[in-house]
């Protein structure tokens, strides 16, 4: 996601350092006591924080971390958390290459990754958030029963994923190729969903859950 540079993104995310986490490793194995909950959420990519802002809201009793690399968008997301009850709310505004550094093995339950970035040409295939290289890194850091939930307007991405995740022995548990057909108010809309829903793009959706050990 492209910005203008704001100049008062970077201050910001400074002077909200109890939101915007600079040492998220500190926290591995602990990201549950800091946000007092049971059930604890990432969105890798997570761009201006439509997503994990209203489904934190939807659901106060989970915690819920948004990790976002450019700090113009995180910025923004940062300051619409900000502006609501956000104790069980977290941001990273850092590339989730370093993910397995932030989180124990087993501590997470979800990952959410939406609309991430395609990477098209296959040289930068390692890129995708689903490439193997980051699914490895997700099935040390779920819990057992833990769960991938994509969400994408993009079908070479989406059959790309469903083949690397098969590869990888995830049990597919849910898929959609046409998600936002059927209404699903317990699912917000992200930014990039709402404007591929506006154009009459179907929504491609899957939820994959670890190997059976
Ligand atoms: C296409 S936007 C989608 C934003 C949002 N999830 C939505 O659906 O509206 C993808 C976002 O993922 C971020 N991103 C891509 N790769 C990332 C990575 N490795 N770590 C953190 N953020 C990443 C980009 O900076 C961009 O803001």
């Amino acid at each position: 996601m492209r910005m203008r540079k704001k100049a008062w993104a970077e201050p910001f995310l400074k002077e909200n350092a109890d939101f915007v986490i600079e040492k998220p490793e500190i926290w591995a194995g602990h990201w549950r006591e800091k946000l007092a909950c049971q059930r604890l959420r990432i969105e890798i990519g997570s761009g201006k924080g439509d997503y994990f802002t209203k489904m934190a809201a939807m659901n106060p009793d989970e915690g819920w971390i948004g990790i976002e690399k450019e700090h113009n968008v995180a910025a923004v997301a940062a300051k619409k958390a900000l502006a609501q009850p956000h104790e069980h709310m977290a941001l990273i505004a850092q590339d989730a290459d370093q993910l397995s550094s932030w989180f124990a093995k087993g501590e997470l339950d979800v990952i959410h990754l939406n609309f991430s970035d395609p990477w098209p040409k296959s040289g930068y295939a390692k890129r995708r958030l689903s490439h193997a290289r980051f699914l490895k890194q997700y099935e040390a850091l779920l819990n057992p029963q833990g769960q991938v939930i994509m969400k994408t307007d993009n079908p070479k991405l989406f059959e790309f994923s469903l083949t690397e995740f098969s590869r990888e022995n995830w049990q597919l548990r849910e898929v959609s190729v046409d998600f936002r057909r059927q209404p699903h108010p317990e699912d917000a809309i992200t930014e990039y969903e709402q404007k591929f829903m506006d154009l009459g793009q179907p929504i491609y959706r899957a939820v994959w859950q670890k190997k059976a050990i």
